[in-house]
């Protein structure tokens, strides 16, 4: 079986048009610009990296960012205080504490200071809440992107059997609650496979969509997915590549050749979750500035 190629890369390009006309519409009709804060604490090149590519973002479809950059040893209290202040700052509609966050910091309470209307990431334990109950929320960036990607593709996930591989809070959890709920885009049957199974095969071999996100590269052949299965790889693992001009090259969790002799579709890593996760970012910043008016 020759698989379909599920293009993200297309896919964003796509979405994010469609979100840059309806900035201008907001701007010609409201007179409300769309603003998103960054705030980067330390210097974690992978998460420089990606502030730096978010902010792009937000320039090329018209929003106001800003990033404030805090060092490595900024007390908590003090980074509490610039969360509160951008809570309050009415430019601001959207506010993304990048994570992982210095030890001494304690995650939990930083993403429970940021006003639940302003949590674009859906890290918020009020918008995990209602995410879980079916209530309109803010999605986390990536699940959200996997399940933009399944519909767009002609994936409609209703009526399937999904097998989720990974238990993480930014993906594993959230996908599996937002895919079970009785709603467009969803409606599926869900089971959630991690590290506890004595053997992930006989859960992977059931599904019929497979979204894997647990980190490790390639972990994932051909020889455990079912015939026709669609296969989303959130996974973006640096293996080393000798043969690479860096040194280095990004993998997904799935071993792509292997899994593309069975399967219905695929997402490419890097080409696939990757591009729709800040293009999903950039919807939930629009929404928040769209409710802001009421
Ligand atoms: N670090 C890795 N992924 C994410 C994300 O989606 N949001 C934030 N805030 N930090 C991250």
């Amino acid at each position: 079986m020759s698989a379909q190629i599920i293009d993200g890369k297309k896919i964003a390009e796509s979405i994010r048009l469609e979100i840059k006309e309806a900035t201008q519409r907001l701007r010609a009709e409201k007179g409300i610009v769309p603003g998103l804060a960054f705030i980067l604490v330390g210097e974690n090149p992978a998460s420089q990296a990606y502030v730096g590519m978010k902010g792009k973002a937000c320039e090329e479809v018209g929003f106001y960012s800003i990033t404030e950059r805090m060092p490595a040893d900024t007390p908590e209290e003090a980074l509490l205080q610039k969360v509160r202040a951008f809570n309050e700052d009415p430019r601001i509609h959207g506010l993304l504490v990048q994570l992982p966050l210095p030890a001494h910091i304690a995650e939990h309470k930083v993403i429970d200071a940021i006003d639940p209307r302003k949590d674009v990431d859906g890290f918020h334990p009020i918008n995990v809440g209602k995410l879980v109950i079916g209530e309109k929320c803010f999605k986390p960036c990536t699940p959200a992107g996997i399940q933009e990607l399944l519909m767009r593709s002609g994936n409609d996930p209703s009526g399937k059997h999904v097998v989720v591989v990974g238990r993480s809070n930014i993906v594993g959890k959230p996908i599996a609650n937002i895919l079970l709920q009785k709603q467009k885009g969803a409606n599926a049957v869900v089971t959630i496979a991690h590290t506890g199974a004595r053997d992930i095969s006989v859960f992977t071999k059931r599904a019929d969509i497979l979204i894997a996100a647990i980190g490790k590269p390639e972990a994932i052949t051909g020889a455990m997915l079912k015939e026709g299965v669609v296969v989303i790889d959130v996974g973006s693992n640096r293996v080393d590549d000798p043969a690479a001009r860096k040194g280095y090259r990004f993998v997904g969790d799935v071993h792509f050749e292997s899994a593309c002799a069975v399967a219905a579709a695929i997402t490419p890593s890097p080409g696939g979750v990757g591009p729709m996760t800040i293009a999903m970012l950039l919807r939930n910043t629009l929404l928040a500035a769209q409710d802001s008016v009421g």
